[in-house]
């Protein structure tokens, strides 16, 4: 039962932070999907995990048992357009096990998972990268970049792990996330500084946060519990603890991108 709760206010809350992020509700049924971002591609896959995972399977791939066709081929027998990929996601295919996502889902989060679904199909040859992946992966070595990520289970915690962000990321998005890594920060890599009674300050990602607690882990990987009555204020840093590839040169960033879009999910 409590279960059953959590689950429900969680999703309440992802629909309260979709809705805070995009701000006002957009045209239903555009033919161009308006939230096609990094951002929303996240969202997406949150959403699809959640409601869509236990047919087509968490990763997409479908399933055998359900009839729910594997979505990552880029190859689809009802939804060959975006606009047609909404519809299906909104009403469903009639007679089949396929019912359209709950009415209470905004258009928002609608296009969010057909940004999803198209993000898993990124071919490696439909692109003529400039940049050399073997290169790339020396620069990544160079940089540090490690300290914040992890690749195949080695590196940081403090950043996403990029094992498969080549499945994930288009090699435009890889190079703006270098680039410009404040311009689309999900909450989950915001900042919180605790300023605490006696005048310190602790801070770091917010790994949980209820009524009364917040728990954060710093630059170093160690892990703080706060009572927030305890606090004398709490901030959220809204821009990314990535530092701007200021020091790399265009080439190096070409090559880091083609290094990053080469990792990806084994097919
Ligand atoms: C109860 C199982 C089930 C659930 C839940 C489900 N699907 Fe499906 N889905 C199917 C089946 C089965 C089909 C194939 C229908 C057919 O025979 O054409 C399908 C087809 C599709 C297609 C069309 C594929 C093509 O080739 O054109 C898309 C896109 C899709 N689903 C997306 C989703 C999304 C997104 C969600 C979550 C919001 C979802 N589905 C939830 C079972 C499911
Ligand atoms: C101080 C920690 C830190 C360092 C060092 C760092 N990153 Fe990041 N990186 C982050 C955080 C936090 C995010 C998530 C927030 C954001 O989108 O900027 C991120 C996001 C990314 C993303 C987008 C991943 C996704 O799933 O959206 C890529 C790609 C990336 N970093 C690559 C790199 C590369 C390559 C380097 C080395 C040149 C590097 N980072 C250095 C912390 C770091």
């Amino acid at each position: 039962m409590r279960k059953v709760l959590f689950v429900g206010l969680s999703q309440a809350a992802l629909v309260a932070a979709l809705v805070l992020v995009a701000g006002p509700a957009t045209p239903a049924r555009a033919q161009e999907n308006p939230f096609d971002t990094l951002i929303d591609v996240r969202m997406g896959e949150r959403v699809f995990r959640a409601q869509c995972g236990r047919c087509h399977g968490r990763d997409a791939r479908g399933n055998d048992e359900t009839g729910a066709p594997d979505l990552t081929t880029g190859q689809f027998a009802r939804a060959s357009t975006d606009a047609g990929m909404f519809s299906v996601i909104r009403d469903g295919i009639e007679n089949t096990a396929m019912i359209g996502i709950s009415p209470r889902a905004s258009d928002q989060t609608v296009w969010q998972i057909v940004s999803y679904i198209n993000s898993l199909n990124l071919d490696p040859g439909d692109y003529d990268l400039p940049g050399d992946a073997a290169r790339g992966e020396q620069v990544y070595a160079g940089a540090d970049c490690s300290s914040c990520h992890m690749i195949g289970g080695e590196g940081g915690r403090t950043g996403p792990d990029l094992s498969t962000v080549g499945s994930r990321l288009d090699p435009d998005e890889l190079a703006s996330s270098l680039t410009d890594p404040d311009a689309e920060v999900a909450p989950r890599w915001w900042t919180v500084r605790v300023n605490r009674a006696d005048g310190s300050t602790v801070e770091g990602l917010r790994m949980n946060e209820d009524t009364f607690t917040v728990r954060i882990m710093d630059s170093d990987e160690n892990l703080w519990s706060f009572m927030k009555s305890d606090a004398r204020s709490l901030e959220r840093i809204k821009t990314s603890t990535m530092p701007a590839a200021e020091n790399l040169t265009g080439s190096e960033v070409d090559d880091l991108v083609a290094y990053l879009f080469s990792l990806r999910r084994e097919s």
